[in-house]
């Protein structure tokens, strides 16, 4: 069984299925196939399967001409009827692991990507999760279920679990790139898993179990939190000392060791560093204990939306506003600089808090054309040296490339900048965060 599927990797006759084809799932299903495999990729979303099929990417990394190619050589194509994973042999799940309402992991998205691939699970088959998930999903969630169909794993299929560690908007970095951990629920797993992804990857990372590369993607994703709460916390303590922490961060950062720079900021957004060190507190609540540093810094994190809110309002004081009927533009609502994803952005929570003071609110985001707050489609408006006049504050939330920054400066009449993207025009208009 293990030969035959390292066989068919090495004359690249192995057919992969990727089901969910987001973020993560349509680079992963392009890179399979820029390596020679046939890929066929699964979605339970119809449009998406039809925009993928007709060469439109809706991927900002992926562009268009790269997946009709990959179309045009007949080696992949997109479906939502799972009942094609009959004929695949290596299939990775990367479907979404969001938080329910109350925080705690909604697995309910694995729990059916994992039920629909038992369903047409057979012989020889390689299954690899790739979700952000707490430790123990892979063995306690997934095993069973695929059990239950009468196979055993490690003789009559493999699993593994595999974390994606894709960065949207990286252009040095993609999935090809970046290196692979893998951990499989037996040695021989590991190894198909592991033969799997450096046929399309450039590094792979066996670890010993599905358990530890589902901690190691909740270490890279905690550190990432607690150290961007960290930073927080000392932009916070910076400005009550009425030291620039920009130029703290600058200068700690000229250390050539022992010491990393995270920048402060508006607050976390994103699928992953908001949400996927909730996945391990709920886990270790589980067992009784609280993971400490986790709640700081969402707290800190968190907060941080806030402390924003509060710098509008002074630099609103200063021109003899309130929030009540004052114009403040927002300049950016993607989670992050370059790409066009909106999930858990601090600018919702921004705007949500202006729009609950009575402040009239516009957004300038090329990446995201429209965007719904409170039952209401806001359309972003072009960047024009009148809109910006216009505004009594604009608060730069995203440093998308595009913004023209002394431009900005030009005709702004007053900015709050979150992101250091003035830092070269010392402007007295300016607030920094
Ligand atoms: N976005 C990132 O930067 C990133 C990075 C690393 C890891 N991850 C992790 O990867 C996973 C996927 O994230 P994403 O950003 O690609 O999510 P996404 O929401 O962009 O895409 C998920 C896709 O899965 C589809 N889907 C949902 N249920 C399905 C089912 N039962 N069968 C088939 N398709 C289904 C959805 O329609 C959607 O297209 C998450 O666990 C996330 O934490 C994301």
């Amino acid at each position: 069984m293990n030969h035959s599927l390292s066989e068919k990797i090495s004359a690249r006759t192995l057919h992969v299925g990727v089901v969910g084809l987001g973020y993560v799932g349509l680079p992963l299903a392009t890179t399979f196939a820029e390596a020679g495999f046939h890929v066929i990729g699964i979605d339970v979303d119809q449009q998406k399967v039809d925009r993928a099929n007709t060469g439109k990417s809706y991927i900002p990394d992926i562009a268009s001409t790269t997946l009709q190619a990959l179309i045009d050589t007949g080696r992949l194509h997109f479906t939502s009827d799972y009942s094609a994973l009959a004929d695949i042999d290596a299939v990775s799940i990367c479907v979404p692991t969001p938080l329910r309402k109350t925080r705690d992991p909604d697995i309910s998205y694995i729990l059916a990507a994992t039920q629909q691939v038992r369903a047409h699970l057979h012989p020889g088959q390689l299954v690899v999760l790739e979700s952000t998930t707490y430790p123990g999903t892979t063995d306690e969630v997934v095993l069973p279920e695929l059990e239950s169909s009468g196979l055993k794993v490690g003789v009559d299929f493999f699993l593994a679990f595999s974390p994606e560690r894709i960065d949207p908007g990286n252009s040095d970095f993609d999935t090809r790139n970046t290196p692979k951990i893998v951990g499989g629920i037996t040695p021989a797993c590991t190894e198909l898993a592991q033969a799997f992804y450096r046929a399309a990857i450039e590094q792979v990372v066996p670890v010993s179990s599905a358990r530890v590369a589902e901690m190691a993607k909740l270490l890279e994703n905690t550190f990432r939190a607690v150290n961007i709460g960290l930073v927080n916390e000392i932009a916070i303590i910076c400005e009550k000392l009425h030291i620039n922490v920009w130029e703290v961060i600058e200068a700690a950062a000229t250390k050539p060791f022992g010491f990393m720079p995270f920048t402060p900021g508006p607050g976390l957004g994103g699928h992953c560093i908001p949400v996927d060190p909730h996945y391990l507190s709920w886990k270790l609540k589980t067992l009784d204990y609280t993971a400490r540093f986790i709640g700081l810094a969402a707290e800190i994190n968190s907060s941080m939306p806030h402390y924003v809110v509060n710098k509008i309002s002074e630099a609103l004081n200063e021109q003899r506003r309130s929030f009540n009927g004052a114009t403040v533009l927002v300049l950016g609502v993607a989670y992050k600089r370059n790409v066009s994803d909106v999930r858990e952005s601090p600018a919702l929570d921004i705007i949500q808090a202006l729009l609950s003071r009575k402040t009239v609110v516009i957004y300038n985001d090329e990446y995201v054309p429209s965007l719904a707050i409170s039952d209401q489609v806001r359309h972003s408006q072009p960047l024009s040296s009148g809109l910006l006049q216009a505004a009594d504050c604009v608060v730069i939330v995203t440093d998308h490339s595009y913004y023209d920054v002394p431009w900005i400066i030009q005709h702004a009449r007053c900015i709050v900048d979150t992101r250091n993207m003035t830092r070269a025009y010392n402007d007295k208009k300016v607030l920094l965060l």
